[in-house]
Formats: C-alpha cells, sequence, structure tokens
C-alpha cells in the first residue's frame, strides 16, 4: 500500500505522522511545491521509526509528483490556511487553483487512487476535485465533517464529564463557522440521549462552540489548528486501507440524499477499500432539514464562485 500526503504544512505532517505511526502503509510520500520541507520533514519522522517502533518507509519531495506514482490513497491539504478573523470561504481565490493543479499531477501518476480533500474551503474544494477529475464520485471525500464531529463530541465530554470515545455524536452539512450542523438531538452518551444530561443553555453552548471550533483554534494559535485535522484524515486513510467500513461524516457528492444534488456535502458514509461506500440517508426533523438546506445554499453559492475564477 502506498499513500501521498500532498502539502507538508502543519495539518499534511500531522496527518502523514499519525499514518506512519499507525504503519497503515509501507511507503508513505510527503509532497511540497516548497524546497525542502517535504524531504526535511520525511526525514525527520524518518528519525522517529526506531523511537516510535514503526516500519512505513517515509520519501520526502519537492513538487517530483513522479515519487508519488501508484499511490493507493491521497491526502491533499495544499493551500493557505486561515490566518485570524479569516473566514475558511475567504481562501477559495488560490486555493482553487493549487487543489485544480494538484489533482491533475496525481492522477498522472496514480490514475486509481481515491483522493480526501482537506484544503479549504473543504466542500468547495472537494466538489472542485470531482468535477475537474471526472472520477467516480465514490473515490473523492471531503474531510470536513469528521473533524467537526470530532470537535463535538470534545465540547460534550466537557460539559458531561465523560470520556469522548463514550459518545456517539455528528455535525452534518458544511465544514464552515456558519454551515456546520452538530445534531445534538441525536447524540447519545453509550445509548443515552445527551439531551436528558444537558440543559437547554448548555446544549446550545456546546452548538456555538462546535460550530467556530476552527475559528477560536486559528484565534489562539495565530493559524489553522492541524492535530484533530491531521488525526481526522489519518482516520479516514486508515479506514480505506483497512476496509474498516466505519460511519464517519464526510463531505461526498449528493445525487438526492437529504434532499440534495449537485453538491459535495458533509453527512455519514460509511468508508472501505472503495472510498466512500454508503451514505446513511436518516431522517432530519424540520428544523433540521431546514438547516441542512440552508447550509448547502451556502456552499452551492460558494460553489458558483468557481466559475468565476
Ligand atoms: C479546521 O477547521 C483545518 O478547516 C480546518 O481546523
Amino acid at each position: 500500500m502506498k499513500v501521498t500526503v500532498v502539502g507538508a504544512g502543519a495539518v499534511g505532517a500531522t496527518c502523514a505522522d499519525n499514518i506512519a505511526r499507525k504503519e497503515l502503509c509501507q511507503e508513505l510520500v510527503l509532497l511540497d511545491i516548497k524546497e525542502g520541507i517535504a524531504e526535511g520533514k520525511a526525514q525527520d519522522m524518518m528519525q522517529t521509526a526506531t523511537l516510535l517502533g514503526f516500519d512505513t518507509k517515509i520519501t520526502g519531495s519537492t513538487n517530483d509528483y513522479a515519487k508519488t506514482a501508484g499511490s493507493d490513497v491521497v491526502v491533499i491539504t495544499s493551500g493557505l490556511p486561515r490566518k485570524p478573523g479569516m473566514t475558511r470561504e475567504e481562501l477559495i481565490g488560490v486555493n482553487a487553483g493549487i487543489v485544480k493543479g494538484v489533482c491533475e499531477n496525481i492522477l498522472k501518476h496514480s490514475p486509481h487512487a481515491i483522493i480526501i480533500v482537506i484544503s479549504n474551503p473543504m466542500d468547495t474544494m472537494t466538489y472542485l476535485a470531482l468535477q475537474s477529475t471526472g472520477l467516480p464520485k465514490h473515490r473523492i471525500i471531503g474531510m470536513g465533517g469528521t473533524l467537526d464531529s470530532s470537535r463535538f463530541k470534545y465540547q460534550l465530554s466537557q460539559h458531561l464529564g465523560c470520556s469522548p470515545s463514550d459518545l456517539n455524536a455528528v455535525v452534518v452539512g458544511g465544514h464552515g463557522d456558519t454551515t456546520m450542523i452538530p445534531l445534538i438531538r441525536l447524540a447519545t452518551w453509550n445509548s443515552t440521549p445527551v439531551t436528558n444530561f444537558l440543559s437547554a443553555e448548555q446544549q446550545e453552548k456546546i452548538v456555538k462552540d462546535t460550530m467556530v471550533g476552527g475559528a477560536t483554534l486559528t484565534a489562539l494559535i495565530g493559524t489553522s489548528a492541524w492535530y484533530a485535522p491531521g488525526a481526522a484524515g489519518a482516520a479516514l486513510v486508515e479506514s480505506i486501507l483497512r476496509d474498516e467500513k466505519k460511519l464517519f461524516t464526510c463531505c461526498v457528492a449528493l445525487d438526492g440524499e437529504y434532499g440534495q444534488k449537485d453538491i459535495c456535502l458533509g453527512v455519514p458514509v460509511t468508508i472501505g477499500k472503495n472510498g466512500w461506500e454508503k451514505i446513511v440517508d436518516f431522517k432530519l426533523n424540520e428544523a433540521e432539514q431546514a438547516a441542512f438546506n440552508k447550509s448547502a445554499d451556502a456552499v452551492r453559492s460558494m460553489n458558483d464562485v468557481l466559475k468565476t475564477l
């Protein structure tokens, strides 16, 4: 098995580090356009192999896509990250060109790869990857909801004083501060609805804090977060390469599911060796469906910007 991570910034490097530590593949290529950064970080990671006990061979490359040839999975993290006060949507102009170019180069050398998109604005970049490559829809996966759901579980665990691993909670819709929808009504603490234990005020705060989870970290750190985004990317790679068929929220092409078409948006999907395999199309209540439609409208108008670039 071979994996390529494009973009050796903080998210890409963390994603690669997690993939290597879990020995998800024999070969891992880290690629970046900036001279030396991918080679340097790959060597640094390889120097942890004996300390951490992994066998994955990590190679760095400055924009030489020939080195990525034959990749089974490619994770795209390239593009500018957010600065404090910036929305993910403001990155569209620069990142669209970057993501399109990366997809073209990747497919020249790895025509069968499954592509995971992390670059922002993630919903639109996933849609762009799908449109520009013309690949079967199951091979294009946007990571956003996987990250947002893990942030949701973190927020819930802080209020419940419980282990986040005992929680089941999903965020659907877009990966934007105003477009994501944490489904608190359906969240459970080992099968018991969390709403049994939380006041209306607490629930409102958890939902709000989840939605601005990324922006909060950007304000604190001065740039976009990387530990959870990198780990979320690696979790998807794991489910593909081990054919786990785990259920994640991912941004995928909808064809009538949740009442939407011609859009990539976050919904619960199983992830396995074929990429995303099955959308779990459960019934949202009226308010949730209205929020989902509103989120789709916002993402769709962002997708329309692609036509003007
Ligand atoms: C975040 O929310 C990177 O979009 C990513 O942190």
